[in-house]
């Protein structure tokens, strides 16, 4: 629950698995309720705080890569938002900006159902060279769930984040490109966004 009444939402947009009594399904751009929970969902259990811009800017921008997660009630139990960019201009690079799955659904696969509907999308969409994110050193469920996944720890930023906390930087190499040394790689266009 949250301020505003609750995490329900009856759109059945974008349907793109059940797993038992769980329906994933990719964020309708259309939708005000949906953007609502995915935002109070995110700001209720995530450390860091955004603002209502930064949900804007990748919802509004990459919504093919927004996917929610429902239970048998309507509720919004989990949601991953993403984007992609071009990185130095030769590799493009998947970026999963936030994952969320609400405390009472934890430890059920869920997170790692979501992690790879992106990997899949942006693979198969945008032909990524690799895909990046950032997390806490302290967060464990969210190293184990990445390193499970193959993701590797390749960078540790010191003080990254609000809370003083060091973040480590994960990569997942996808193709070829993502193991050859930038200076070797020719440039590449721009992505083309929805
Ligand atoms: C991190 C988080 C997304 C994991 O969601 P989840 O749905 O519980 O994860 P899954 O059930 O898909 O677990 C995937 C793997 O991670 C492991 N894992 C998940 N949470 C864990 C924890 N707290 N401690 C240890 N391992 C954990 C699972 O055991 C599983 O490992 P396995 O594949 O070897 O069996 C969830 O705890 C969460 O929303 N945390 C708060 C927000 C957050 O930290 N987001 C990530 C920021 S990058």
């Amino acid at each position: 629950m949250d301020s505003s009444g609750s995490f329900k939402d009856t759109d059945d947009y974008g349907l793109v698995a059940t797993v038992g009594n769980l329906r994933y399904q990719r964020f309708n751009p259309a939708s005000q309720n949906q953007f609502r929970i995915i935002s109070n969902l995110i700001a209720d259990h995530l450390s860091e705080p955004y603002s209502i811009y930064v949900y804007w800017y990748f919802l509004n921008t990459w919504p093919q890569y927004c996917y929610i997660t429902k239970d048998s009630a309507d509720t919004v139990v989990g949601v991953i938002i993403s984007k992609i960019n071009l990185h130095r201009n030769v590799r493009t690079r998947g970026y999963i900006g936030m994952l969320v799955i609400d405390p009472i659904y934890r430890k059920k696969g869920i997170a790692k159902k979501l992690v790879q509907l992106t990997i899949d999308a942006m693979i198969e969409a945008d032909h990524v060279d690799e895909i990046s994110l950032e997390t806490e050193v302290i967060n464990k469920g969210a190293l184990r769930l990445y390193e499970s996944l193959g993701f590797m720890r390749v960078k540790r930023l010191y003080k990254y984040y609000l809370s003083t906390h060091d973040a480590f930087r994960l990569i997942l190499p996808v193709s070829d490109r993502a193991f050859k040394r930038i200076a070797f790689l020719d440039q590449l266009p721009e992505p083309v966004s929805t």
